[in-house]
């Protein structure tokens, strides 16, 4: 057997291949789904008064905070419609407390920390590293956050400002939270203190494309919590519509929303309102969005499909995969410690991966065992040859062959 993985992988290497399955984007099918936006023509004066081609509407136009209002089931009050990312919302959201935390800026604090449940997106522990703020991880289980370590890490420690959570579909091992475990979380953290913060990145909110169970809307969830002045939730159009193109959304209460506009006035006088416009304009309500999210759903699904396919047709004495029902990824589980073998075995064979260790805080995945496949990005064909290329290189580290 041994000889013929080898046979293979020679084969493989034989085809000088160049495939890149590093990062979550939609592919060209699903972008031009939305090419009505090329080409609308925006009326400059909005129905209510508003001239968009000006300054004015710091926190969105009407229209687009409706939107958001719909998909975040929160009331228009406590939303902004934002730029085109929902991760620049979380950075000014951290940057905020950090600057002009009450009653204390974080920056003022002795080794103020957050926690990231993991495996988790690299981005997010950018945004800690930037302020200096340590991230602690707490695992994630199948129901979301392990709720028990995450009561050891708030009994253990002091300064830890939050939480950041991505609640459906996490990136990058897919689980959706359930009610009971965000409940768990607002009580934990909230018994913490008052000031704790619970920061929701629902990028992938909509992004069902099989069935998955169903959620309470988590700002629903803060209400009955009485925690919604320590929430912010944020999402964006970025995988609806056009990547880094889209519109980005935010709810939050009370002192927690004036902190967020106050420093976002610092740096920004008003979004792209011609931008919010188009996209109000092709999607006149939540209906819209969700037929729209189908079609994206139908094109992504067969991907999927595919990687669950291939990445099981080698025994699980190599290791386990997630089968998330939406998002954009899946993580793959080495049973022996060989993540970053597997990930250089692909790129030998020219198939470049996320780099070993990129889904936990300093890039050290204390395990070496978990690889983040971005399936979405390449054609249907390109994508059996980089599973067949993965699955090559698993077998072939865990057998320990030399190549
Ligand atoms: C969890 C998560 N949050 C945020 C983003 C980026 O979103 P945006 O383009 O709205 O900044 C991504 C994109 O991969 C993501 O996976």
């Amino acid at each position: 057997m041994s000889e013929s993985i080898l046979n293979h992988f020679k084969d493989l290497k034989s085809k000088g291949l160049n495939i890149d399955i590093t990062r979550g984007k939609p592919d060209s099918s699903q972008l031009d789904l939305s090419n009505k936006l090329l080409k609308m023509n925006v009326e400059p004066i909005t129905d209510d008064g508003v001239d968009l081609r000006n300054y004015g509407e710091p926190s969105g136009i009407k229209a687009a905070r409706e939107l958001g209002a719909s998909l975040l089931d929160a009331p228009i009050g406590n939303i902004i419609a934002g730029e085109q990312s929902s991760l620049l919302l979380s950075y000014q959201t951290i940057l905020a407390h950090y600057i002009h935390g009450k009653p204390s800026s974080w920056k003022s604090l002795e080794k103020p920390k957050f926690i990231c449940p993991v495996p988790g997106f690299d981005r997010h522990f950018r945004i800690f590293d930037d302020f200096d703020i340590e991230v602690i991880t707490v695992p994630l289980i199948e129901d979301g956050v392990d709720l028990a370590k995450l009561k050891n890490v708030l009994d253990e420690n002091q300064n830890v400002m939050g939480i950041i959570c991505v609640p459906r579909h996490s990136n990058p091992s897919g689980e959706v939270y359930t009610d009971e475990n965000i409940n768990g979380i607002f009580t934990i953290g909230k018994a913490y203190s008052d000031k704790f913060l619970f920061l929701f990145d629902h990028a992938y909110l909509i992004h069902d494309f099989l069935p998955t169970k169903k959620q309470t809307p988590t700002w629903q969830l803060a209400l009955n919590n009485n925690t919604n002045n320590q929430t912010v939730i944020v999402t964006s159009f970025s995988k609806v519509t056009f990547g880094g193109g889209g519109l980005s959304f935010l709810a939050a209460d009370g002192d927690n929303l004036d902190l967020i506009k106050k420093t976002r006035l610092s740096m920004v006088i008003c979004p792209d309102k011609i931008n919010q416009q188009r996209h109000v304009d092709l999607f006149k309500n939540k209906e819209d969005i969700e037929s729209h999210m189908t079609k994206h759903a139908n094109l992504i699904r067969p991907k999927f499909e595919t990687s669950y396919e291939i990445l099981g047709s080698i025994s699980d004495d190599y290791g386990t995969f997630s089968k998330p029902t939406g998002g954009y990824f899946i993580t793959y589980k080495t049973s022996k410690p060989i993540a970053s073998e597997v990930i250089e075995l692909c790129s030998v064979l020219g198939v470049s991966l996320t780099p070993a260790g990129a889904t936990f805080p300093n890039s050290n995945d204390p395990n070496n065992n978990i690889i983040r496949i971005a399936p979405t990005f390449i054609d249907e064909d390109e994508l059996k040859i980089a599973m067949d290329v993965f699955i090559t290189s698993v077998q072939v580290a865990h057998l320990g062959l030399k190549t």
